[in-house]
């Protein structure tokens, strides 16, 4: 038996789940894709993760643009998102000056990102990215304010991934 592809969990692709049109944009988000974490140096915590708890890296990106270097380890079929700073003027990197590294955001999948944003938009809700921007990976993704979700940093995950879900097997 070959080894699953990131698109198959139990024999099906956990992220694009079909969802029929509901009443709720609440109702169309999927499973927790990852939990973002911020730390000062990937190549000092990767280890902690990958060696320590078993986690593998499926993906690991500099992302000049948003000043960030980022790799996702495997948890499942979900993802803690290691997250650090490259310079000093990004807000990752004021988050790590001002609270030290820890919990950053947690991130929900959804089936169809623009729809989704303009359904919360419309509801109310104070959006971050009002288009689907690219995230590590090749995900698409967009952050929703914290002063809509209860004070957590949320974001939104269109997986795009073509990278194999290089998990450990449970
Ligand atoms: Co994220």
């Amino acid at each position: 038996m070959s080894a699953p592809s990131w698109h198959t969990w139990n024999g099906r692709n956990p992220w694009q789940h079909r969802t029929t049109p509901l009443q709720s944009h609440v109702m169309q988000l999927g499973l927790i894709h990852h939990v973002g974490y911020v730390v000062a140096d990937l190549d000092d915590e990767i280890p902690v993760y990958r060696d320590t708890l078993g986690m593998a890296v499926a993906v690991r990106e500099v992302m000049p643009d948003q000043g960030v270097e980022a790799a996702l380890l495997g948890a499942g079929p979900s993802y803690v998102e290691l997250i650090a700073p490259l310079t000093d003027d990004t807000g990752v990197a004021r988050f790590l000056a001002k609270k030290g590294p820890g919990m950053h955001h947690v991130a929900f999948a959804v089936a169809d990102l623009q729809s989704t944003l303009r359904e919360l938009a419309d509801g109310g809700v104070e959006v971050i990215d009002s288009a689907p921007r690219r995230g590590l990976g090749g995900h698409m993704v967009a952050f929703l304010h914290p002063r809509s979700t209860g004070g957590v940093l949320t974001e939104l995950v269109e997986d795009h991934s073509q990278y194999e879900h290089t998990r450990l097997e449970a």
